[in-house]
Formats: structure tokens, C-alpha cells, sequence
């Protein structure tokens, strides 16, 4: 317990530079609606087309970074079904990274898969998302990329069963699953929706962790958004249905958990979502933040998923060791009531992973904990690998779910070991060292 605290979770960053260049940059208007929220002030907020915007946008980083090296020097592991895939170092190094592509060879590795020298890329990289942007786009991405600093640094072979490592049996992939055209405005919606729908399709490839796949691993037709398991996490709903999706969520909380990661009465991000507020929805100015909520609030509704948890529920009464092991092992930064300690982001009510009876991102924080940056602080949840035992884990996950959703949970001892034993495992091990 005393390790919680003084792993407490603020630290403040000075941006004071940042908002006085901004507001000398910005028109008033746009300052005036920056100024509503300062949270949500993006550092690309002057040039939302120049390339370091658009490479954030489209969160380049997330996959081509890993953990504890520099950005973009790949290394990253994908676990897949059929074996582990590296991410390439994408700095503009000759020898191991991507300094030798043409303009064409980019292009065509972002919208066809296909990259220098006519490799076939694995969808890990997800350019049937990515395949809907401009040609401009792509390109002011490369210009931005070219402008790194070239690092020498060689991800490690990839370790794929036959006949999964042979890169042409790709061609059927994309044939099936890659939609191969550019994004087309619809000329009976908003410019407003047409822009969140290019940030979110083309660039955040949101689809790419919350729409379920099909058999080929491809994203299923007519379930976008539905909601999907992705390296154990589960990207919920995020349809515009009320009880699974975001249909319920109101336009500022919504704009504010994107850009922030935390949405009163919504609980945090955690994990991949931590990661893609981190990287790439912090930077986005307001007018992009607030185009993406247009867009999300039109999404069909689709029923799938754990119920969404209201803010206010009735606890059930507490099982005496899950309470013993809250108040000892969380209540220090999620205060006993599961309002959180100074910080949002520990705030529990109406949290969807709270609500979740089979605890699938519950578990995942517990094993791995999770980091979320701002543009002006740090927050985090370490991991629990040691000190509390399967049992009182579980214990306190129920306690969660009955406490602050007000629902039975089905964690078990067994699916916390499951977790940390996953989280042991050499191949993630070796994606951070
Ligand atoms: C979801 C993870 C993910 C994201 C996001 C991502 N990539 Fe990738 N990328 C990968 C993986 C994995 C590979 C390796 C694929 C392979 O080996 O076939 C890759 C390969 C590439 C390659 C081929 C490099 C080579 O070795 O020839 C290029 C170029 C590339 N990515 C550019 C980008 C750019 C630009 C962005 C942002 C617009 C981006 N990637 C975003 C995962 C990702
Ligand atoms: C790398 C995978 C990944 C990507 C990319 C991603 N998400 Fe998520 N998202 C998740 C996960 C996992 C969660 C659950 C987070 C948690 O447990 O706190 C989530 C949660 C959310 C939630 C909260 C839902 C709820 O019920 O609490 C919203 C809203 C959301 N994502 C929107 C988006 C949008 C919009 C994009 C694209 C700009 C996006 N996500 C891209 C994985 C992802
Ligand atoms: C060091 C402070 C700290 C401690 C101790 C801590 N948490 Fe957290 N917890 C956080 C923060 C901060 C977040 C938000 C993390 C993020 O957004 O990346 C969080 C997030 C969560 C979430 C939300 C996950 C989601 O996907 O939305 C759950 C559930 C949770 N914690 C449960 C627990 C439980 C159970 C314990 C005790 C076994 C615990 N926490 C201990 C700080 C803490």
C-alpha cells in the first residue's frame, strides 16, 4: 500500500510556453473555443493539415514505437493467432528502416499494403484503414517522417508458422479484406460529419480495435463499432446504441473523454485507448475533436457488448475481504467510494470496465496496469504482479463491479492468474527490453 502512494499518480507538466505561442498563432475564434476547455489544446492546433498533425492523427507511433525506446523504432510485438510480428523501424535509416522508399512505394504501402521492392505487408498494419487517405495526406506524412532523425535499429525476426510467413499468400487478404479506394465525402452530410468521418476512419482507424473481425481476421461488414477484442482488451460498443454504445454519452463528455481520456461519469481510458489518447486524440484541435463526435453520433446502433453503467447505481453489499482488499490495495488513489483522489482519472463511477462482469479490461489494468498522458499531466495505475494473492484480486474486481455498477462479476481466482501469467510471457517480455 505505501508503494501506491508513492507511486502516486500527478505530475505536472509546464506547457505555459505552448498555450502563449498557440494563442499569438490562432484567429480568435478558434482561440475562443480552445480557451472553453484548456485541456483541450492541441500542440498541432496551428496546422491541422501539416504533416506531424496528420502523422498524429493517425497515431504512426502506437505500432512503429516499443516500450521504453525511441519513437518510431519499431520493435513492437503484435501477437497474432499464427505467431509474433515485429513492427519496422519507420525513421528514415537506409539500412534497417524505411529511407529508401519513393513517393509511390509510400503511397502504395499505406492504401494498397504493398511496400518497397513489392513487399507484401502484414494488415497488423492497418492500411485497409489507412487506405482511405488522400494521396496528400500520405505524403505530407512522409515528408514528416523524412524529417526524423535516422536511427540505426533492426526489429527482431518475425516468428510465423507456415505458411503464414510467406507474404504473397497476402495478395488473397487483400483482395477480401481491403477496401483499396480513397474516403468520398457524403454529399448529404455535414462538412462536419465528412471531417469525422476522415479522421476516424482514414486516420484514427478507430475500426481497427472496435469493429469485430471475420474469419480472416479481416473487419466484419455492417458491425462497425460494434465493439472487439483486441490483445485482450475489449474496445466497447461505441455505436450510437443507448444501453452498449455511446448513444447515451453527451457531445461534451464525449469530446472531453477523447481528448483527455477521462469523461465525468464515464471513468478512464485505459490501455490501448490510454495509448491512443497518449499519442495521437490529445493533439487534435477542437473544431477535429468536435467533428469526430458528429461523426460517432451518427453510427448505427448495434446491441452487442457489457450494458453502459449509469453514475449513480445501487451497490450490492460487500463481500468483507473484496472491501478489505480495496480499501488496502486502491482506495489510496480510488478513495473508498470509487470517486478518485484528486485526479479524474481514477474516478470508477459509471466506468464501462466497472460494469463489465467478465472483467476483461479489469483484468488486463490489474495484470498490466495502464499510463495515460495529457497535454498537461501523467496519470497511471501500476500493476498488481506481486503482494495480493489470485484470490484477493478477484476479490477486490468484484468489489468493483458490485460497488460502483452495482452488478455481479464473474472474475474468478483462475482468470487473474491467467492474466499475470500472460502478461509474464516471454514474448511481451521481449517486446519491451
Ligand atoms: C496498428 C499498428 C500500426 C499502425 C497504427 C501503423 N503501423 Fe506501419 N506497420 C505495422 C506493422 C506491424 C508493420 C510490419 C508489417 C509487415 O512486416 O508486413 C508495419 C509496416 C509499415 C511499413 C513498411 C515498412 C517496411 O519495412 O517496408 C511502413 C512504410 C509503415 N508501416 C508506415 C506506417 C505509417 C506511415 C503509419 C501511420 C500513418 C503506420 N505505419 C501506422 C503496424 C502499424
Ligand atoms: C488500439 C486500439 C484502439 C483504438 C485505435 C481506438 N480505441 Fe477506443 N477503446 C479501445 C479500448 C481497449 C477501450 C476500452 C478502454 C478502457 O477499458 O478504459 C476503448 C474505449 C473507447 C471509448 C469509451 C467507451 C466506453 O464505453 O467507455 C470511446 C468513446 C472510444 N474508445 C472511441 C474511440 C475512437 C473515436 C477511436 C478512433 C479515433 C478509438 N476509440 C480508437 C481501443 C482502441
Ligand atoms: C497508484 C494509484 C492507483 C492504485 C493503487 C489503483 N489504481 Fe486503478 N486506476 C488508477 C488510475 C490513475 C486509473 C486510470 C488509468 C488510465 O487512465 O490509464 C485507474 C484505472 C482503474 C480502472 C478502470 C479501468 C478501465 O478500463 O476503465 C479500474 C477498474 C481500476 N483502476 C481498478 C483498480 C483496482 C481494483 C485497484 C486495486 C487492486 C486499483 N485500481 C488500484 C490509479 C490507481
Amino acid at each position: 500500500m505505501s508503494k501506491s502512494f508513492l507511486l502516486l499518480f500527478f505530475k505536472k507538466e509546464d506547457c505555459s510556453f505552448l498555450k502563449k505561442r498557440t494563442k499569438k498563432l490562432l484567429p480568435f475564434g478558434i482561440r475562443h473555443m480552445l480557451a472553453a476547455s484548456a485541456l483541450w489544446l492541441g500542440a498541432g492546433a496551428a496546422h491541422a493539415d501539416s504533416g506531424e498533425y496528420l502523422t498524429r492523427a493517425a497515431d504512426c507511433a502506437a505500432c512503429h514505437t516499443a516500450p521504453g525506446h525511441a519513437p518510431f523504432t519499431g520493435g513492437r510485438a503484435f501477437k497474432l493467432p499464427v505467431g509474433t510480428l515485429y513492427s519496422p523501424n519507420l525513421t528514415p535509416d537506409v539500412a534497417t528502416g524505411v529511407g529508401a522508399y519513393t513517393d509511390d512505394e509510400w503511397v502504395s504501402a499505406l492504401q494498397r499494403g504493398v511496400g518497397h521492392g513489392g513487399k507484401y505487408l502484414y494488415p497488423a498494419m492497418p492500411y485497409n484503414s489507412y487506405t482511405l487517405m488522400s494521396r496528400a495526406d500520405a505524403l505530407a506524412i512522409k515528408s514528416y517522417i523524412f524529417s526524423l532523425k535516422p536511427v540505426h535499429a533492426e526489429a527482431p525476426p518475425n516468428k510465423l508458422r507456415f505458411p503464414f510467413n510467406q507474404r504473397w499468400t497476402l495478395w488473397f487478404w487483400n483482395q477480401a479484406n481491403n477496401p483499396g479506394h480513397r474516403f468520398e465525402p457524403a454529399a448529404d452530410k455535414s462538412p462536419a460529419w465528412n471531417r469525422g468521418a476522415y479522421l476516424a476512419q482514414a486516420l484514427g482507424h478507430c475500426d481497427q480495435c472496435h469493429t469485430p473481425r471475420n474469419w480472416m481476421q479481416g473487419l466484419k461488414q455492417g458491425r462497425a463499432y460494434a465493439g472487439a477484442n483486441q490483445a485482450g482488451w475489449l474496445a466497447y460498443n461505441i455505436t450510437s446504441d443507448k444501453a452498449h454504445g455511446i448513444g447515451a454519452w453527451s457531445d461534451a463528455d464525449l469530446g472531453h473523454y477523447l481528448s483527455t481520456g477521462t469523461a465525468p461519469g464515464h471513468g478512464p481510458a485505459s490501455g490501448p485507448m490510454a495509448e491512443a489518447v497518449t499519442n495521437s486524440l490529445r493533439y487534435l484541435t477542437a473544431p477535429d475533436i468536435a467533428a469526430m463526435v458528429t461523426y460517432l453520433r451518427d453510427i448505427p446502433p448495434q446491441p452487442d457488448g457489457p450494458a453502459m453503467v449509469a453514475a449513480n447505481v445501487t451497490p450490492h453489499a460487500p463481500d468483507p475481504l473484496g472491501q478489505q482488499v480495496f480499501n488496502a490495495a486502491c482506495a489510496g488513489c480510488h478513495l473508498p467510494n470509487g470517486q478518485g483522489r484528486q485526479s479524474a482519472w481514477a474516478a470508477l463511477a459509471g466506468d464501462h470496465s466497472a460494469g463489465d462482469p467478465r472483467g476483461t479490461n479489469m483484468l488486463q489494468i490489474l495484470a498490466q496496469g495502464s499510463e495515460l498522458r495529457t497535454n498537461d499531466r501523467l496519470v497511471f495505475m501500476h500493476a498488481f504482479t506481486q503482494s495480493f494473492s489470485d484470490a484477493e484480486l478477484a476479490a477486490a474486481a468484484h468489489y468493483v463491479t458490485t460497488q460502483f455498477a452495482g452488478r455481479d462479476s464473474d472474475v474468478t481466482a483462475d482468470d487473474i492468474a491467467a492474466a499475470r501469467a500472460a502478461v509474464a510471457s516471454p514474448d511481451l517480455r521481449a517486446a519491451s527490453e
